[in-house]
């Protein structure tokens, strides 16, 4: 079952910037920097909701690519699940293209998994189920 969102993920070109930005003009508690793979990130900690800097640490990445096609921007949308693999299952039997068809643990050891935006309305969705 879909709880609720758990954070946006913003794509920018310069993660130190967008950190400052928001800490700086929006007075938001920005949390240390993080590297996961090819991805350099940082959560902005919000009451129910987060926001997550993404930057692209190659030219080649994921958000360098996205960046590149529909420039800084909303990248994806988490919706926390309590349980990841059932509802991976019941998306797709219902005929929701998925990306990971079994989920991934993360650099918070939560579990992960995305579903394609060509079935979701163009926008990226990313499943978590915390830890
Ligand atoms: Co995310």
């Amino acid at each position: 079952m879909i709880k609720k969102i758990s954070h946006i993920g913003l794509a920018v070109e310069d993660l130190e910037k967008a950190r400052v930005f928001f800490r700086e003009k929006f007075a938001l508690s920005v949390l240390e920097r993080e590297c996961f793979g090819e991805l350099l990130f940082s959560f902005i900690s919000l009451e129910g909701t987060d926001m997550e800097l993404l930057q692209s640490t190659t030219i080649d990445g994921q958000i360098a690519k996205f960046i590149e096609k529909k420039g800084q921007g909303i990248h994806h949308i988490a919706f926390e699940v309590d349980d990841i693999q059932p509802e991976l299952d019941r998306l797709k039997r219902k005929g929701v293209r998925l990306i990971n068809e079994m989920p991934y643990v993360n650099a918070h050891e939560d579990l992960v998994a995305f579903l394609h935006p060509k079935s979701t309305f163009g926008v990226l969705v990313e499943l978590i189920q915390k830890k």
